[in-house]
């Protein structure tokens, strides 16, 4: 193996170290992609239910040379032994691991990819149709969508990173939200299949999804209600409809929320509320009108790319966000939100980096 391709920190650097549970699937390999090259967060474990004692470049060939990190299934060991945790396992498993780490270690600060944390428990039985997981840990977590509430997620014990959709919606209406102009969206959002993760089924299979494009769940997504809880917390408690779509690519959500106003507002003015939230965040790319939001030009990046076009004849505009599903949906707003937990630049080991964009493990 070629370990020159390997990163070293200096040796004076203080690492905090990180274990990412459920490293064989799509958003495991991202944080893990992203973390080799971070300048102070060392990856010391990774784990798998079906593939223990493999190295982990085996299951993701685009690491050959990068890692020598070898799978483990020994979750509580993992935990125990790091100073942060991420965990990319599915809803439902995901938040019971989360719990029994943060029992065992009282010390570990826990970023969760899943859905199991993110709306309270008595909505998430509803949207999820199961009972929560872990109701006794859920009333400490904090929303980790850091454009909105970095100051809060900080000093938090346990993040719940966002759902990709959620991540473009909220971005799209937040500072529509925040000017108390916002009385109403609908979100209508393309999604590439990685965000069904590596398992595929029926509607992810390629001869159903190739040269197809489909709504599914209207109305009735899980990610709905996540949008319309943190949408409050932003500042508009208002009605949110929600249609997400496949689409025949491989990764990208591009969301068209369509904003119900409390006033005609024109083009400068919405421009100057988008320009007054995001001129200084990092990651958010104010686009148009000449350029559009495009998933190909954030592909394999933290950006998000943003435009704001009111509508002919009434009070009314149209926002349109794209983004990376598995990295500022998903991995890259991980590392945001580790970043932020270990005191580091909330942009350390992001700004401007644009991953391989290979999603088969
Ligand atoms: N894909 C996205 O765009 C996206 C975006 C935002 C959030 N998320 C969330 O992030 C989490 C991971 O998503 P993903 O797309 O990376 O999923 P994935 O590709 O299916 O990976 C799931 C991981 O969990 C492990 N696992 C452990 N116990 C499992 C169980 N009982 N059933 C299935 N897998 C199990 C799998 O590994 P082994 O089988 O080797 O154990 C695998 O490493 C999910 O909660 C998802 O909702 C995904």
């Amino acid at each position: 193996m070629d370990v020159t391709l390997m990163s070293a920190p200096p040796e004076s650097t203080p690492l905090h170290t990180v274990s990412i549970l459920g490293a064989t699937g799509y958003t495991g390999r991202e944080v893990l992609r992203l973390l080799i090259d971070h300048p102070h967060l060392e990856v010391i474990h990774v784990t798998s239910r079906r593939q223990a004692g493999t190295p982990v470049a085996d299951v993701h060939p685009e690491l050959f040379g990068r890692t020598d990190l070898v799978l483990s299934a020994k979750e509580p060991e993992a935990a125990a032994e790091a100073d942060l945790l991420v965990s990319c396992l599915p809803h439902g498993v995901s938040g019971a691991a989360v719990a029994s780490a943060l029992a065992a270690s009282p010390e570990l600060r826990a970023v969760d990819l899943s859905g199991d944390f993110r709306i309270p428990p008595n909505e998430y039985e509803q949207a999820y149709g199961r009972a929560h997981p872990a109701p006794d840990v859920a009333s400490e977590a904090i929303y980790g969508l850091p454009e909105l509430f970095r100051e809060r997620i900080a000093g938090a014990r346990l993040v719940a990173n966002p759902g990709c959709y959620p991540t473009a919606a909220l971005l799209a209406l937040a500072p529509l939200a925040k000017s108390r102009l916002l009385t109403g969206a609908t979100v209508d959002a393309k999604s590439g299949l990685s965000g069904a993760g590596a398992n595929p089924g029926p509607a992810t299979h390629f001869a159903n999804a190739n040269e197809n494009v489909t709504a599914y769940a209207p109305f009735a997504h899980r990610h709905a209600p996540e949008m319309q809880t943190h949408l409050a917390a932003a500042g508009a408690d208002v009605p949110v409809l929600f249609v997400p779509h496949l689409v025949p690519m491989d990764r990208g959500i591009l969301a068209s929320a369509y904003a119900e106003l409390a006033a005609t507002t024109d083009a400068d003015a919405l421009q100057k509320i988008y320009r007054d939230a995001y001129a200084h965040e990092p990651f958010l790319r104010l686009v148009g009108p000449d350029r559009l939001p495009a998933t190909k030009a954030v592909t394999g990046t933290n950006f998000a790319d943003l435009a704001v076009v009111p509508a002919p004849g009434g009070a009314r505009a149209l926002v349109l966000c794209a983004i990376d599903n598995l990295v500022k949906g998903a991995a890259g707003q991980a590392v945001q939100n580790l970043n932020l937990l270990a005191g580091r630049p909330e942009t350390e080991g992001l700004v401007h980096r644009r991953v391989a964009v290979e999603v088969s493990p």
